[in-house]
């Protein structure tokens, strides 16, 4: 999942690519935002792809930076967002170890930490680390293991979209699906992406300089996961993990 992959899926990102934004019902990313952010702040939108959070943090903060691997992306962003004059783009990959960030009070990743390689995402928090101020804050959601292997252990139990979740695959690509998923490395839509435990997410934010204040679940409907949810499952549902973290 490199810059390549990001580029080619702006045209049609929107149709493609989940919205954390529509789909937290609970609204808990906003208010986490609303709660600890402060007028005279900047803030970093680290991952912001087409801008979807932009019209939530422009009237919070001073000035917004947005920041995205993808020419493409802060195009689209750009186009959408004519009216916001206190955002500055930066095309820039957090995944690169010499990168130079400006450094803000407030960030916020939702979402853009998806990449299978584990240098890659050590350079990523690293880059996080550099770019957020010490008393800084973070706001951070990624995919959740626990949720990815729930979805599958409900799937076989109660045989849901069996189809859809049937696959026979043998050799080399079994070799590699194993080896992924034991990294927490699963497939959205034939796509590896990362997902993280909680307790994962802890020690990589602490090892990175941040001490967490809240992790919470964005909870999702099942209809997000399977085409034929059964009418009785409900709770627990498919979530992302959501952090609050402050930088020491
Ligand atoms: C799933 S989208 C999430 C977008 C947005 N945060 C949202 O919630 O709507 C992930 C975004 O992260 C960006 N991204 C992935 N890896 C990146 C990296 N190494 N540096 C900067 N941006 C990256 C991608 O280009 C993409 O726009």
């Amino acid at each position: 999942m490199k810059r390549n992959y990001w580029e080619n899926m702006a045209a049609s990102y929107q149709e493609e690519i989940f919205d954390v934004l529509q789909q937290d019902k609970k609204k808990l990313l906003v208010r986490a935002i609303r709660k600890y952010s402060k007028p005279n702040q900047q803030v970093m939108d680290i991952g912001c792809a087409v801008g979807k959070w932009l019209p939530v943090l422009s009237p919070l903060f001073k000035k917004v930076i947005a920041l995205d691997i993808s020419t493409n992306n802060l195009k689209i962003a750009q186009q959408l967002h004519p009216g916001l004059k206190n955002v500055d783009y930066k095309r820039a990959d957090m995944s690169n170890p010499t990168l130079r960030v400006p450094k803000v009070e407030f960030g916020i990743c939702i979402n853009a930490i998806l990449t299978p390689h584990a240098k890659d995402r050590l350079v990523f928090f690293n880059n996080l680390k550099k770019c957020i101020k010490t008393n800084g804050t973070l706001v951070l959601t990624v995919p959740s293991l626990e949720s990815y292997l729930l979805t599958r252990i409900v799937q076989q139990q109660f045989n849901i979209d069996r189809k859809e979740f049937s696959e026979t695959i043998s050799g080399k690509k079994a070799l590699v699906k194993w080896k992924n998923i034991m990294q927490g490395v699963g497939e959205i839509d034939q796509v590896p992406h990362k997902h993280f435990l909680e307790e994962e997410l802890t020690l990589n934010l602490n090892k990175s300089g941040f001490q967490v204040l809240e992790i919470k679940k964005i909870e999702y409907p099942w209809s997000t996961e399977f085409n034929r949810p059964p009418r009785w499952l409900h709770s627990p549902k498919p979530w992302d993990w959501m952090v609050v973290a402050k930088k020491d």
